[in-house]
């Protein structure tokens, strides 16, 4: 422990203290998720989580922001994902702006030497060596998640969210892997940004591909699987703390059933939590077969999976969850 993070809070010195720490901003962490998030705090590694949707990926780096105090900044990964939406882009619009103010005063390059400053107007694209300078300063440039991560405004390290990293393609994953690896950015018509203090980077997945080996390498990996009823019910009553007790128990008794079925897509915790507030709407205390047939529409959201339901699933799966 010789490198001391800065303040506002320092991370968490054990595996407990590190489960306390997710708990305490009611996520209900196992010790498998602790120690991974420990070691990779610990160790200064991204922590990659992967696991199907709705299990509590995404939440784990919203709650490590909240309980370290720590912004979050939030890479959301999508198709198509480039550089100048994940790192920085030039604001271009700014930047004629102040090239057609420049040449409409005279004041533009007082002291380019190069001699192409009385050109004709076509000289935009080729601005004297002053402009060109002035253009490509901090001014003009927006600065997307990346960049904003290792060089915060505040000077606070944040923690980074990357967000379904398995969405986008192999060369934005490279580029990424260069950038974790040594916390740096370079800019060409800037220079290089180091981050004085890396931030703390979790990545997700859902695994509709698989990460490339060498960005795994890099961080600590932990697979999040739907929790077990014990678990399941503790998150309730985390996250929907007025649910009645017996409707609790019943909710995540047939979700776990729900689960075991050959379904396109299994209900993730979210849809516990959505279906158990779905249900206090409608003013229920216990479960029963008649509104869980009209409210499955919150657990399940495939046509083919709610029609295996209808087709006698609900009886099947409420009599085993009885
Ligand atoms: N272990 C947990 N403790 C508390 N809340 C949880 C837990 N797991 C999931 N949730 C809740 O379930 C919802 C879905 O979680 P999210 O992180 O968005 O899932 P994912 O990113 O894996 O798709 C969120 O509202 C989150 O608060
Ligand atoms: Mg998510």
């Amino acid at each position: 422990m010789t490198r001391r993070p800065q303040p506002p809070r320092s991370r968490p010195p054990s595996v407990d203290d590190a489960v306390a720490l997710l708990r305490g901003q009611g996520y209900v962490a196992d010790v498998g998720l602790g120690t991974a998030l420990f070691l990779s705090l610990e160790l200064g590694r991204p922590l990659l989580l992967e696991g199907e949707a709705g299990v509590g990926k995404t939440e784990v780096a919203k709650t490590l922001a909240a309980g370290l105090g720590r912004p979050l900044i939030r890479l959301q990964c999508y198709e198509g994902l480039d550089l100048a939406s994940a790192a920085y882009e030039w604001n271009y619009a700014k930047q004629m702006i102040h090239i057609r103010a420049a040449e409409g005063d005279g004041s533009r390059a007082p002291g380019a030497s190069a001699g192409a400053a009385d050109g004709p107007r076509t000289d935009t694209d080729n601005p004297p060596a002053d402009l060109a300078r002035d253009v490509f300063s901090e001014d003009f440039l927006i600065r997307r998640p990346l960049l904003s991560a290792l060089d915060p405004a505040d000077g606070v390290a944040p923690v980074l969210l990357i967000d379904e990293l398995d969405r986008t393609d192999e060369p934005f994953e490279a580029y990424l892997l260069e950038i974790l690896s040594d916390f740096q950015i370079t800019i060409p018509e800037l220079g290089t940004v180091t981050a004085t203090e890396p931030p703390h980077v979790v990545i997700t997945s859902n695994r509709t591909r698989e990460i490339h080996d060498a960005l795994k390498r890099r961080c600590i990996y932990h697979w999040i699987d739907y929790p077990t009823a014990a678990r399941e019910l503790e998150i309730l009553a985390s996250r929907v703390p007025d649910a009645p007790e017996q409707l609790s128990t019943q909710v995540v008794a047939f979700v776990q059933k729900v689960r075991e079925l050959e379904l396109f897509k299994r209900p993730g915790v979210a849809e516990t939590l959505d279906w158990t507030r779905a249900l206090m709407a409608l003013d229920r205390h216990t479960l029963d077969r008649e509104t869980a047939h009209r409210t499955l529409g919150v657990l399940l959201k495939y046509q083919d999976d709610l029609e295996r339901m209808a087709e006698g699933g609900v009886e099947e799966v409420m009599a085993a969850a009885e």
